[in-house]
């Protein structure tokens, strides 16, 4: 019997200190009973076996929509967007982009990436102190997803902060002020993008957003999903990558000892990457709900319950990664880490995160000898997303 106990995700206290209630958690009760009803599951197998069995667990499709108000905007994005939705809609959506991430189409991106990076490694050096988030780790995933979409970097300052509005709305814990401020968002998101894909429809080209109107013109999603589409990538493709170079970076700074080891070996490059998703993955937790009675261990959980899977806990589990609170860029089995999900949904953009990954901290520790915070970063205290806002640091 697993005891309802007192522990409210949503909560600042919990988001604050995740990772210390997660390593308690692992130790005590790995399989959670909330007492309204949801269960929040943080051992390894459990959250991987959530995410891969499709017969016995799904995305909580209804339960986001009704979350949102009836006809707004973001009730229109909960039963379009294809990260909240279920087969047989997502996999048309999975379908009509998968050839913009085949491994050639993302290789094509790497002259972009250096070119990008040494531009804002060059801009860091020269300033000396500087923010490592607003001038390299937001920047860099905005030129690639830009680039991948082929819309005007001209027009980022317009989209990064539409998207990090929606991005907040999309947490459990998100405020009416928050809400409020997605749904503005989420329409200016849509009619910004409506306005390109009817441009693109008369200039069609090799972009993302191309390869969703081909898909709308074989009748394989329709031409409102062409912009669902879209939302979803710029959305998915940016703020989670600069996580990924925020949190590495700062996992960095704060072990002397890895970042030397980076420097002598850029041969580690790739598994530092793995790591830092590991690590600090920038997504803390997704959501699923059980489709049928299943049982974990002892606990039945039955069906139709909402499930909290935290990747940040599964990434944590000793009985998988030895040490786990240690940060190690040789660590063999860091790939293992469930940071991109698993299974059928596993992240579309991976190999994008990857590559951008490897070629950002190659080059940062190849053009900057030393980097240390000017001040403690602020962080991002969502349950969902995990970063930070900003992270002034001194550069040399
Ligand atoms: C470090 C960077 C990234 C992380 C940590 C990340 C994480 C994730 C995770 C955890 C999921 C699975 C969601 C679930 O199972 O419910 C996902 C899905 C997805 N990601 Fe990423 N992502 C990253 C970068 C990107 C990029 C760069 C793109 C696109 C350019 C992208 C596009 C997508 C898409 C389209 C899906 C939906 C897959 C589906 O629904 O079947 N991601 N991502």
């Amino acid at each position: 019997m697993n005891t309802p106990v007192r522990i409210d995700p949503t909560s600042r206290e919990f988001r604050r200190d995740s990772i210390a209630i997660y390593r308690h958690l692992l130790r005590t009760q790995p399989v959670t009973a909330l007492d309204d009803g949801r269960y929040l599951l943080c051992g390894y197998h459990d959250v991987k076996r959530a995410l891969t069995d499709l017969e016995s667990f799904r995305r909580p499709t209804e339960a986001s929509v009704a979350r949102r108000r009836p006809g707004s905007m973001s009730e229109a994005f909960a039963r379009n967007n294809m990260i909240g939705l279920n087969p047989p809609d997502n996999t048309r959506f999975r379908r009509a982009m998968a050839r913009a991430f085949a491994p050639r189409r993302v290789e094509q991106l790497a002259p972009d990436m250096r070119k990008s990076c040494d531009a804002l490694i060059d801009r860091m050096i020269e300033s000396r102190e500087c923010d490592f988030i607003h001038d390299f780790a937001l920047p860099l995933p905005v030129a690639i997803i830009c680039r991948m979409l082929d819309i005007p970097l001209a027009d980022q300052h317009l989209f990064e902060h539409w998207s990090a509005a929606l991005l907040a709305g999309l947490e459990l814990s998100a405020d009416p002020g928050e809400a409020e401020r997605a749904e503005t968002a989420t329409a200016n998101l849509y009619d910004y993008l409506d306005g390109i894909a009817a441009e693109r429809r008369r200039h069609p080209g090799e972009d993302l957003i191309s390869t969703l109107i081909e898909a709308a013109n074989e009748e394989k999603i329709s031409a409102q999903e062409v912009i669902w589409g879209a939302i979803t990538l710029l959305v998915a493709g940016h703020e989670t990558t600069t996580h990924l170079l925020g949190n590495g970076m700062l996992a960095l700074i704060r072990d002397p000892g890895q970042m030397r080891l980076l420097r002598e070996r850029p041969d580690l490059t790739v598994n530092a990457v793995e790591e830092f998703l590991r690590y600090d993955p920038s997504v803390y937790v997704l959501f699923r709900e059980t489709s049928r009675d299943v049982t974990f261990g002892a606990t039945a959980v039955p069906r139709g319950t909402f499930l909290i899977l935290s990747l940040a806990a599964a990434n944590r589990d000793p009985s998988v990664f030895a040490d786990p609170d240690r940060l190690d860029i040789t660590r063999e089995n860091a790939r293992q880490h469930l940071a991109f999900g698993a299974g059928f949904h596993l992240c579309l953009g991976q190999a994008v995160a990857r590559l951008e990954g490897r070629i950002a901290f190659e080059m940062l520790m190849r053009r900057i000898t030393t980097i240390e915070l000017a001040r403690e970063p602020t962080p991002r205290d969502g349950l969902m997303f995990k970063g930070n806002h900003e992270m002034p640091v001194r550069v040399l």
